[in-house]
Parts: C-alpha cells; structure tokens; sequence
C-alpha cells in the first residue's frame, strides 16, 4: 500500500539508511527553518507518518490536514509541549512517540557549561575582549563564585537531571533535588542526591537547574515569588524549555539584584529574547543548543525515524508511550529525560 511520510529534516543521510524505499513516499522538508502553518499543513496532507521537530505545534488542525490514514506523530526531542497529546489520544489509532536518553549527555554538557560561564562570568569575559576593551589582570579583576563546596539543586531528577548532576559532583558540588517523586535510592547514592522541597531547594541552592517538562504545571513554575524566595548570590540555569520561567520576572530579578546571574539555553517565545535580558551583564544567553551536536541530533533524527518506520511496518515502536496513544490520557506515561 503506498504510505506518505513527512520528514522535516535536512540533509539528513540517516533518513535514506532508516526508510527504506518499499515505505512509499517521503516528503522531505527543503527548509533548514521552520515550516509555516500551511506549509505543515500542506506537507503533511495524506501522510501515514509525521516525523515533526519541537517548533511544529502538532494539534487538531494538523491532524485533520493529515486524515484519518495518519498512524504516528514522531517527534525529535524529548520535550513535546508542541504536541496536544489529548487530541492525539481521542483520535485513538494515532501512535505518539519522542526521542528521550538520546540526548541526554549533550544537554547536560550545556547545563554545566552554564553553570561554569554564569558562576565564572565567562560571557562577560568574552565580551572585554572582542570588544577590544582595555583590561589588565589584577587581584580584584572580574572575580565570578567557584562552585566547589556549592549545592546544586537540580528540579526534576529525570536523566538529563542525573547527568547533570553527575558532572556537578565531579566538580565538588553538592546535589539536591526536588520534582514529583523521590528518585531510586541507588541514584541518590551515586550521586549523593538529597530529596528536599522545591521551598528548600530555593532558599538554599546556589545554583538552581531546571530539568522539568514544560506542561500546565511548570509554565512560570519560576516567577517573581519564586525568584524571590532563592538567595540573592544564586544562579539560575534553564536549559528545559523557556516558558518555564517567566522570563520578565527573571529580568526584573536580576536587574534587582534578587540573584546574582542566569544561564539560558531556552526562551519563552523563541526565537525572541526578552530585551531586557540583553542588557545584562549577569545573563549568559545561547540559543537552544541542548541538544546540538552532530552525533546527538543524528541520534535524535535516527531514533524518530526507527519509531515511524516500526509504526509503518505494524510493529511496536521502540520509544512508544506505555500504552498504546489512544489509552494515554496521562503524559507521565511518555518518558521524559
Ligand atoms: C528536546 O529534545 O526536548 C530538546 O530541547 C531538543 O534540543
């Protein structure tokens, strides 16, 4: 039977290795950017699978430009708040699946890149000299915090959490940790992780990590209040999703003095930066780069492609919600890491 596939990644070598050509058709987006609305719409117009990435907002309107002969939505990342689960769940034979522990030692080396240029202000370093401003080395010159000794709180202890941690322990850092659920005892032991509220961790944390998902419950899980309650000398890190965070709150704080920096991989309207964020020294900016390596991404594209190809042939896919999508209501049964 001839089936439709729209893959919106480019020049992607796996994608030929993964589909083979008795799949039938293959749409493969032109664009290193961004589809628009009706470009998505249109592609994915009589489709059997849509391999879609974090910015298409998959919903109804997608779904009913596919038709009813779409089987998977498989989406490159780990996050999927891009995705309405629910309208997938009442269509009732539409497979959903993400890519998690592929990209979790890539977003990890992120999370403590950014815990090293916030704490040692190597943006603000890099800027003196491409900036070709006079400096000379002093005792007092641009003094940022070590870390060593320090108690990282990480909220939400999935993988990338735990990875994250772990490069914080071998840098001597302390490790708590806050989310849902306390995690397995062994991974406490490693990582000589302690259990405490999201309070504590606040108050206390001289560095804050954000590995939770964005859902209804985490938007603005970081506003005002929160920034508020975290030590004037602490950092901020977010490389889960922006609107986590509500990102003027952060600037206000920051520009207060309320805590003293912020790494950010990710924001709330990406592309767009808040513009007070911009002007300030103490805010390490980069864009989205969690989980941008080649090997990560290849990793990434292979995994989505394998979990359509799987759907495609009548198999189970290898990174499925726990229950087939039309039974999952809850998104706790998809993994996030
Ligand atoms: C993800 O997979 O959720 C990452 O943010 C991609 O970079």
């Amino acid at each position: 039977f001839k089936q439709k596939t729209a893959y919106e990644i480019v020049d992607c070598d796996w994608s030929s290795d993964v589909c083979s050509s008795d799949l039938g058709d293959v749409w493969l987006s032109p664009h290193d950017r961004p589809l628009t609305r009706e470009e998505l719409c249109d592609a994915v117009a009589g489709a059997d699978a849509i391999v879609c990435l974090l910015h298409d907002r998959i919903d109804d309107e997608v779904l009913d430009a596919a038709g009813p002969q779409l089987k998977v939505i498989a989406n490159v990342a780990v996050g999927f708040n891009n995705v309405d689960t629910d309208a997938i769940a009442k269509r009732g034979t539409v497979w959903f699946t993400n890519t998690p522990a592929v990209l979790t030692e890539a977003t990890a080396d992120i999370a403590m890149a950014l815990i090293l240029m916030t704490t040692r202000r190597l943006g603000e370093g890099e800027r003196v000299i491409r900036s070709e401003t006079p400096w000379v080395w002093s005792m007092f010159y641009m003094l940022g915090t070590g870390i060593q000794g320090k108690t990282l709180g990480i909220v939400g202890l999935g993988l990338i959490g735990q990875a994250t941690a772990r490069r914080a322990k071998a840098f001597g850092m302390e490790i708590i940790y806050s989310g849902r659920r306390q995690a397995d005892p062994a991974i406490e032991a490693e990582l000589g992780a302690r259990y405490v509220s999201f309070d504590e961790l606040l108050e206390t944390a001289d560095v804050v990590s954000l590995h939770c998902p964005l859902n209804a419950e985490t938007q603005h899980l970081i506003d005002a209040d929160r920034l508020k309650q975290m030590r004037s000398d602490a950092f901020l890190i977010n490389t889960t999703r922006g609107p986590v965070v509500d990102e003027q709150a952060l600037v206000d704080a920051l520009r207060a003095g309320e805590i003293a920096g912020a790494g950010l991989d990710v924001f709330e309207e990406e592309p767009k930066v808040n513009p007070g964020l911009l002007e300030l020294e103490n805010a390490v900016l980069i864009p989205h780069l969690g989980s941008a390596t080649i090997e990560t991404r290849t990793a990434m594209g292979v995994l989505a492609a394998t979990n359509a190809v799987a759907v495609l042939n009548g198999e189970q896919p290898p990174t499925r919600s726990e229950e087939h999508t039309s039974e999952l209501q809850s998104q706790s049964t998809i993994s996030y890491a």
